[in-house]
């Protein structure tokens, strides 16, 4: 047996395989609501093969969004929208799952095809952003966002109960909390965004706290039975390296603690000095420590995109779960042409009976 196609079982969930599709903005929704073009979307994804399929970064707030163009789980309407994308997904046989968030300091960005950066003051489509110290990111992203007060914190905290609130009542099995790539939660725990000398910031207990908070507050909101997972950054690739992935294994123990089920293990993307040494699947070693120092199980992306480096990452013991983002979009159906490659013919979600039988009597390979 593959172990990239061996069934992986969390509390009450079992994807059919290793592979998941990560969460890919498509920057199409409008205030927030998602449409056909999703559906399309995360529907072909569903039925190429993959175990899981999570929902781009879906916002918590209209504030919380990307850019004008992300989803939004902010309005009970926004929610009935999600309903046919998650009946679409388990009619294909993966398991639904959605990513909430909010982008903090990277909040009020241009589409990427419109430059990836922030809108300019003045821009009637723009918002004042917040985050946890009145600090930029710099570069493409210039914005100083507001410092958010210890009221801003308890209101965004409950926008985030409400969106998993919501998420669960539309049907979704997996939740991912978006802690990752420079957006709030990471900007937190990240020393480059966060200068608060309050109890959420200085030591790595209160740069902890938002998260830890947050997650306790959705533990209580999403059903126990159903996977509860996050995004985090552990590395920043900023020259202090050791130290900063010391201190996230700490807060994986922290999430483990509070009743997080699997951590996707990503970068921070907090500042725009970092020098990522990109290659394929570079971050599996890091997540493999995650994993055996927080003993929790892991997912990861970046890079790994041939059915073989896939197989590897598992079978080694590196990651429990491969995230295939952008070979997915090349290729709807990589999982199901990974499995022939592998050799595991004829599973039974790779042919589906009206499909196999059609096959088989016309001999199409
Ligand atoms: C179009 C696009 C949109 C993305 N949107 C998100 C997102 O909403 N949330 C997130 O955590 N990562 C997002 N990412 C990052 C992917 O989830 C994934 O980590 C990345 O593409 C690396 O994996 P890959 O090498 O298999 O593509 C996005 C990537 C792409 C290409």
């Amino acid at each position: 047996m593959s172990a990239l196609f061996e069934p992986l079982k969390l509390k009450g969930v079992t994807l059919r395989n290793r592979i998941a599709v990560p969460p890919m903005c498509q920057y199409t929704a409008q205030d927030g609501l998602i449409n056909d073009w999703h559906r399309v979307h995360l529907a072909g994804l569903a039925r190429g093969g993959a175990g899981l399929v999570i929902v781009e970064a879906t916002a918590v707030s209209p504030q919380g969004r990307i850019t004008p163009g992300c989803a939004g789980l902010w309005t009970d309407e926004q929610a009935q929208a999600f309903v046919p994308v998650v009946h679409a997904i388990k009619a294909a046989g993966a398991v639904p799952g959605i990513q909430i968030g909010h982008a903090g300091r990277k909040a009020s960005a241009n589409l990427p095809w419109e430059g990836d950066d922030h809108m300019p003051e003045g821009d009637a489509r723009g918002w004042p952003t917040i985050a946890p110290s009145a600090i930029a990111y710099g570069a493409h992203l210039p914005k100083v966002p507001r410092a958010m007060s210890v009221e801003d914190i308890v209101r965004v905290r409950a926008d985030f109960v409400a969106a998993a609130r919501r998420a669960r009542d539309a049907g979704f099995q997996w939740l991912e909390l978006h802690f990752a790539h420079g957006y709030l939660g990471q900007s937190f725990f990240s020393v480059h965004s966060n200068q608060r000398d309050d109890r959420y910031g200085g030591s790595l207990e209160n740069r902890s706290r938002f998260l830890l908070e947050t997650l306790s507050a959705v533990r209580e909101v999403w059903p126990e039975q159903l996977p509860l997972t996050a995004r985090f950054g552990v590395i920043e690739y900023d020259g202090r390296d050791e130290e900063t992935l010391a201190e996230s294994i700490e807060l994986a123990k922290g999430f483990k603690q509070r009743g997080l089920d699997l951590l996707n293990v990503s970068v921070g993307f907090s500042t725009p000095t970092a020098t990522i040494p990109w290659a394929p699947a570079f971050l599996a070693p890091i997540a493999e420590r995650v994993r055996r120092e927080a003993n929790i199980p892991v997912a990861s992306a970046w890079g790994i995109d041939t059915p073989e480096l896939a197989q590897r990452v598992v079978q080694d013991g590196q990651l429990d779960l491969v995230m295939v983002g952008r070979a997915h979009l090349a290729d709807p159906h990589w999982p199901y042409k990974a499995a022939r490659a592998l050799g595991v013919e004829r599973a039974s979600w790779t042919l589906p009976a009206p499909y196999a039988h059609w096959l088989e009597r016309y001999k199409v390979a």
